[in-house]
């Protein structure tokens, strides 16, 4: 053979995908293979500066199997919702190069891909990193395979959030009518220069992995709860119009009280599905209580909690308020034994926001609205190497 064939090319790309924040909740499925909601939800997607995953697709005709490391460790490559993504990127790429068999450049579909990916927040953050994860592995085999276009549909058969991911700003996953899901896709509602004074915090109060998981928690609460039927027919729809305009209008107060009240139903819920969920603790009942304190000593309301199925809180606010609630925060609480490390122990019941350095003069670099999935260019940044295998890390 050659000596072109023996230099056994590797096609590799690598992405990066934000976290996204629910303000109008995701809760229900009406069908659980297709992953289609049984209400439309709203997000706002996080800047990936400070929260991001990435992940490194490549393909090879040498590679003997899939292969999948999820931060450094070997996994399971089977996983049906992996399965799922992997067959419709190459679905979409069959369809794309229409059938014909002699293409000139793409990558051949019949090629074992090997996928590598990692966070840059720790997952005892509690934050949502299946919808960063789910939409950076599209992302990247969407780029391996030179499929481009309508992705959300992909990334919400790996988890219905991450729909969500693959996009900026503020955005809608629409709930859709179609029996096949067809309809059931992501849009973005403003742009994540709509509103450059939102910020997020991350309050972890504890590193514990969540006792009842979102995929079954919402199918029991879609089972008992007659009280999520009433949100997902009546509550929503009405909420989803008011939380537009709110964006809109960059009314904070509107958008404020509407995101606090949807998490505070969204948890109704859990309590109304039998046997009950609870994801909130004690800690997440003392943020609750401290951030309705803080708003009425404000007169207005000026931060906001979410909370999502865990204990951990979300709150947004603006930029101009992140140090003032930060310092009461830090009051209310004892103070963090881990230093500056993000997260917690697991079960040391300390609060935590996004503070890499708590005596630095920023404390708080809270994370603003920012874009959908992006490709990273510089092949340095690979978590896969020459030899297709995770790179050592130092
Ligand atoms: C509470 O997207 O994790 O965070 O579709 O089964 O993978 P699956 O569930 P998932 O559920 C997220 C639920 C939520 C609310 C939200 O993000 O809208």
């Amino acid at each position: 053979s050659s000596a072109m064939a023996e230099e056994r090319p590797l096609a590799v790309v690598t992405c990066t995908a934000p976290v996204n924040i629910a303000v109008i909740k995701y809760w229900g499925k009406r069908d659980n293979d297709l992953i289609l909601p049984i209400n439309s939800s709203l997000s706002v997607t996080l800047h990936q500066d400070q929260l991001k995953t990435t992940t490194t697709a490549a393909a090879s005709r040498d590679f003997t199997e899939d292969r999948l490391w999820l931060n450094g460790e070997e996994a399971d490559v089977g996983h049906p919702r992996l399965q799922a993504c992997l067959r419709e990127v190459r679905r979409l790429a069959r369809k794309r190069r229409g059938g014909s068999t002699e293409d000139a450049a793409p990558l051949s579909l019949s090629y074992k891909i090997h996928i590598a990916t990692e966070n840059n927040f720790p997952t005892a953050a509690g934050l949502a990193s299946s919808a960063a994860g789910y939409a950076c592995l599209v992302s990247a085999l969407a780029r391996l395979y030179g499929v481009e276009g309508e992705l959300s549909e992909v990334a919400r058969r790996g988890s219905g959030s991450a729909c969500r991911s693959m996009l900026g700003g503020f955005v809608q996953w629409q709930r859709g009518e179609r029996p096949d899901g067809r309809d059931s896709l992501a849009h973005q509602v403003a742009p994540e220069t709509h509103w450059p004074e939102l910020r997020v915090l991350v309050l972890v109060v504890s590193g514990e992995k969540k006792q009842v998981g979102s995929t079954a928690g919402m199918q029991t609460s879609v089972d008992t709860s007659p009280l999520l039927k009433h949100r997902a027919e009546v509550v929503v729809p009405e909420r989803l119009a008011l939380m537009m305009r709110h964006i809109r209008e960059r009314d904070f107060e509107g958008f404020g009280q509407l995101t606090m009240q949807d998490s505070n139903q969204f948890h109704a819920t859990c309590l109304d599905t039998f046997p009950p969920i609870f994801y909130l603790n004690d800690l997440s009942r003392h943020i609750i209580a401290l951030a309705h304190r803080f708003n009425a000593h404000h007169g207005r309301t000026k931060v906001a909690y979410t909370f999502d199925a865990g204990p951990n809180a979300v709150i947004f606010t603006l930029a101009d308020t992140v140090a003032e609630f930060v310092e009461v925060v830090r009051r209310s609480f004892p103070p963090a034994t881990n230093g500056d490390q993000w997260g917690v122990p697991a079960g040391s019941g300390v609060p935590w926001c996004q503070d890499p350095a708590p005596t630095a003069p920023n404390p708080c670099p809270a994370p603003q609205p920012g874009p959908g999935p992006q490709l990273v260019d510089d092949p340095s940044q690979h978590l896969l190497g020459a030899d297709g295998l995770p790179r050592c890390r130092a």
